[in-house]
Formats: C-alpha cells, structure tokens, sequence
C-alpha cells in the first residue's frame, strides 16, 4: 500500500444505481462535488447537537455555492446511538413535509454512522425512495457506514432491526474533519479498519500492524491511506452481492456478538467499534475452540486491538443467555439456526451456518 495524500476517487459499481466515493481533506468545501451528489430542489442536512456547530454551515455554504437556487433546510438531532430510533426518523419526515419535500429532495447526512444510518433509513422511506449523500465525520463511517447503502434504526429489542437497502447518491468523506473527533471514537473506528483486514485480507492486516503508531498519531496519509483501502475492500463486496446474500455477511466478522453486548447494555455502554472490537475476538475464540483456526490468530488479533486500545473482553455483569436470545434475533439468521461467522485464521472470514449454542456460550461465559 501506497500513503502519497491525494483526493481518492472510488466507484460503488451498481449499474444505475452507482455512486461516487471521494476521500481527501477540504472537501467540505467542494460546491461541484456537493453540486453533484444533490438531486432536486430541495436539500434537508441531517445531524446532530456535536457535529453541526462545527461542519453544518460550511456545508451549507458549499451546497449554496453550488447551486444557489436549492432550498436549504437543516435538522439537528439529539447525539449518540440512543438516538438512532424510529422517533428520530419521524422528526426527518415532519421537516422534510415542513419544507413541502417532494420526491425532488435529497438529504444530506453529516455525521458519523448513527445519523448516516438513520437519515439514509428516512430517505428509504420519504415518498418511497428519494436521494441522500453521506457526509460521514468518523473514521468508522468512513470506512464502513456511508458505504453500501444499509440504512436502518435500533429497537429496544436488537440493533439495527428496521431498515433498507437504499444506496446514497454520492459518499463525500473529508479526512481533515478527523482532526476534531475525540479519541475514544477514532479508536472505535479502528475496530471496523481492522475487520477489514481480519476478515479478508491478511496483508491489510500485517500492514496494519507496521503502521499502528502513524495512525494512532492521525498521520493525514496513513489514515487517508487506510480510509481508502477499506472503501476500496467494501465497495467491491458491495458490487458482487448488494443486499447480502453470500460474500457481504463476511462483513459482520464480530458483529453478532458485538450487537447482543450493545443492545444488552442499552445502546449507552460500549460504543459500536469497541462492540464489534470484542465481538471480533469471541469469534476467533470461538473458531479456534471449534478447531477450525489456530489460536495463534486470536492472538495476533487481540495483540492489534489492544494497540489501538480497544476492548478485547466481555464487559462484565452480561448474563450469556441474555446475550444468545439477543443473537437469536440476528438478521443473518436463517431456519432459527445461529448462523455466525467465523474464520479459519486472518484474513480467511466464513459464514458458518449452524453454531452449537454451547459452544457460544462457552466463549461468552
Ligand atoms: P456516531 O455516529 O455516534 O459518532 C460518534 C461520536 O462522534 C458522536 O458523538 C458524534 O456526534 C461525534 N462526531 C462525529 N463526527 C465528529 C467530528 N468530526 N468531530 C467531533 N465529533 C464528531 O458513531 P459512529 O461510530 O460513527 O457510527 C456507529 C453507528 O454506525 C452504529 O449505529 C452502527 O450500527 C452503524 N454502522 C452502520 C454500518 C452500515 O453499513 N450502515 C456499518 C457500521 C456501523
Ligand atoms: N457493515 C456491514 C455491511 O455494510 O454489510
């Protein structure tokens, strides 16, 4: 892998339906790119009480220069997962009929994942279907969230349960916004850059671990580098199997379990990197123990968590049977069976069908 800084340019190759990635610093400034990705007379920016004092008119003025005849509407939501709900996306829909929002409108999520989720969610259902273009502001959502189209809200009952596929009109992810997030979120976003390497590319994963101190320091083109590569990983799986029906569950590695620990703790305890974080080691825990990897890995992997200082154990106080009936509600499902994935050592993620539930329990004990 190459680190020269550049503006990088990726493609989500879906025939019609494809859409531009573009990853550089400054391109909140970018009317043309902005221009682009907005369909329509209408634009309603979506986000929230942290990340709009410090982006939100910036991308305003970028969209008016742009175009200046679009009408510009803003909401702001309250922050954090627990603000990921079906309630939210209500107040998307009461401003987008405020602004007499027909099927020409676009919205536009400036955020990380939980506003970029949600908005993409109230996009997939505005009149049907109508644009929207990711504005991620976190590492996590630049490498994972704003890419692929899954939009969704939590319930009280399980993560991420009522959603669409609805693909964005463009991902435009300007790197010089990480300068502001705070630490611990940069760290959850590390999680979802090393699932990536975990899952399907042991290369990414050993230059992950040459470069742990370029990134912790925010090197501008390690983690520009790093950004890309993943978008690059993620939009391919993305073109061969859009809606998940093989490859793109490779893309869960450690989600799962990750998903049952942050509903179990009420969407307030771990954050959602650091959940996947330790649903990435129960899953290499549990393939080793299943004899399908070696132990050497989980290793390996637990050594590159902790680097980047994420959790790599259970929270304590969860009951493991509280946590498999939360599984048990996990889209990737199939027949009532606990279809995981696992793998068979870095870099070699698999779906495997019909888990022993003893077996998960061992792990989560
Ligand atoms: P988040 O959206 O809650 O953002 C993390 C925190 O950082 C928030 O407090 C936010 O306000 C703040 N913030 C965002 N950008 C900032 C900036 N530039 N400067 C300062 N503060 C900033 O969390 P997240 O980690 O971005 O996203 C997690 C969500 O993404 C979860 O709900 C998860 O389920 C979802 N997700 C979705 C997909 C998908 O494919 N759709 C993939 C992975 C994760
Ligand atoms: N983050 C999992 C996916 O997009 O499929």
């Amino acid at each position: 892998m190459t680190t020269a800084q550049a503006v990088t340019e990726l493609t989500v190759e879906l025939g019609a339906r494809s859409y531009p990635i573009a990853i550089g610093a400054d391109l909140l400034g970018d009317a043309t790119r902005f221009a682009a990705a907005i369909r329509g007379r209408h634009a309603l920016i979506v986000s929230n009480d942290v990340v709009a004092p410090l982006y939100l008119d910036r991308v305003a003025a970028t969209i008016r220069a742009g175009n200046e005849k679009v009408q510009i509407s803003t909401l702001l939501l309250p922050d954090g997962e627990a603000h990921k709900t079906l309630a939210s996306v209500a107040q998307v829909f009461d401003a987008l009929a405020a602004m007499k929002a027909n099927r020409d409108a676009t919205i536009v999520a400036l955020g990380g994942g939980v506003i970029g989720d949600l908005a993409g969610f109230a996009a997939a259902c505005w009149m049907r279907g109508i644009a929207f273009a990711q504005v991620p502001t976190t590492l996590l959502a630049m490498v994972d969230s704003s890419v692929g189209g899954k939009t969704a809200v939590d319930l009280p009952q399980g993560k991420n349960l009522v959603g669409a596929f609805h693909q964005p009109r463009a991902v435009i992810a300007d790197t010089a916004v990480l300068a502001t997030l705070p630490a611990r979120e940069l760290l959850a976003g590390f999680a979802e850059v090393i699932k990536y390497g975990a899952l399907g590319d042991a290369d990414f994963f050993a230059w992950l671990e040459r470069h742990t101190d370029a990134l912790l320091a925010r090197e501008p083109e390690a983690l520009a580098a790093t950004i890309a590569h993943c978008c690059r990983q993620k939009a391919g799986i993305v073109a061969r199997d859009e809606t998940e029906q093989g490859e793109r569950a490779l893309l869960n590695l450690g989600h799962t379990f990750g998903h049952a620990i942050e509903t179990a703790m009420g969407y307030g305890g771990l954050l959602h990197g650091e959940a996947v974080a330790v649903g990435m080691v129960l899953a290499a825990t549990l393939s080793a123990n299943l004899r399908r990897a070696p132990t050497a890995d989980t290793q390996r992997l637990v050594s590159l968590l902790e680097r980047f200082g994420l959790p790599t154990t259970t929270p304590s106080g969860l009951d493991p049977d509280q946590l498999i009936g939360l599984m048990q509600l996990d889209k990737k499902n199939l027949s009532g069976n606990l279809r995981l994935i696992l793998w068979r050592g870095i870099g070699r993620a698999e779906i495997v069908p019909d888990v022993d539930v003893a077996a998960i329990r061992a792990v989560l004990a």
